[in-house]
């Protein structure tokens, strides 16, 4: 699957609903209803961090849940890129990229969200055929002005940006014309999930889905 097929499939997947929760699921058994909570708000596009021990368990449990587009988080490696894919992951994202993890996808089939935060990362990124990359650390590496500035001399590449984006400053980012969506945890907090607010969860889920790109 070649980059530029990997880019629409992601694009797909962002154009339906602004917002994907990122979430850091450290118990398997609340895989299911945290997922449930999420699309019945209207958030049907999961990103499940590799960062903790259950996390491949998890999306494989969330993969069958009716309406779930999973994928993982914190995908490092090609190793990681194959233990996703047998998961039943739809897509990878990762905070960067490397010539080896973009290989594996595409010999893996597995959509890449790749992570970019300089002009020159975005450029190395659109020269090897993404058009969509997520913007790492959204807020650290300069927020809203660096993003809208990128836009000047890549108007061809859209963002997810992600990493420090609350409810409150998510209308912001969508306003730009190279947002396609945003990615937070804000929607899923893990102190929600220890309590298994799935309401709550719910309710945040539903206020989130509710704001709108710009077109
Ligand atoms: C992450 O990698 O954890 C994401 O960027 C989420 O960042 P956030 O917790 O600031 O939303």
């Amino acid at each position: 699957m070649t980059p530029a097929l990997q880019s629409q499939t992601l694009l797909a997947l962002c154009r339906q609903a602004s917002v994907m929760p990122v979430l850091v699921i450290d118990e398997l058994r609340h895989a299911e209803p945290l997922a449930r909570a999420l699309i019945a708000g209207g958030l049907p596009v999961l990103e499940v961090t590799l960062r903790t021990g259950c996390a491949l368990e998890a999306i494989a449990r969330i993969a069958r849940v009716p309406g779930a587009h999973v994928g993982a988080g914190t995908v490092l490696s090609a190793h990681d890129a194959a233990r996703v894919k047998a998961a039943g992951g739809t897509f990878a994202v990762s905070p960067g990229a490397t010539p080896g993890l973009i290989s594996a996808c595409v010999a893996q089939g597995l959509p890449l969200l790749p992570g970019a935060a300089t002009a020159s990362e975005v450029m190395t990124l659109i020269e090897a055929g993404y058009r969509i990359l997520k913007f790492f650390p959204a807020v650290p590496a300069g927020g809203i002005p660096m993003l809208s500035a990128l836009r000047g001399p890549l108007p061809q590449a859209d963002f997810v940006p992600t990493g420090g984006i609350s409810e409150q400053t998510a209308p912001d980012w969508l306003r730009l014309q190279n947002v396609a969506c945003v990615g937070g945890s804000w929607v899923a907090p893990a102190a929600m999930i220890r309590a298994e607010d799935w309401a709550g969860i719910e309710t945040r889920a539903r206020q989130a889905a509710a704001l709108k790109r710009e077109d």
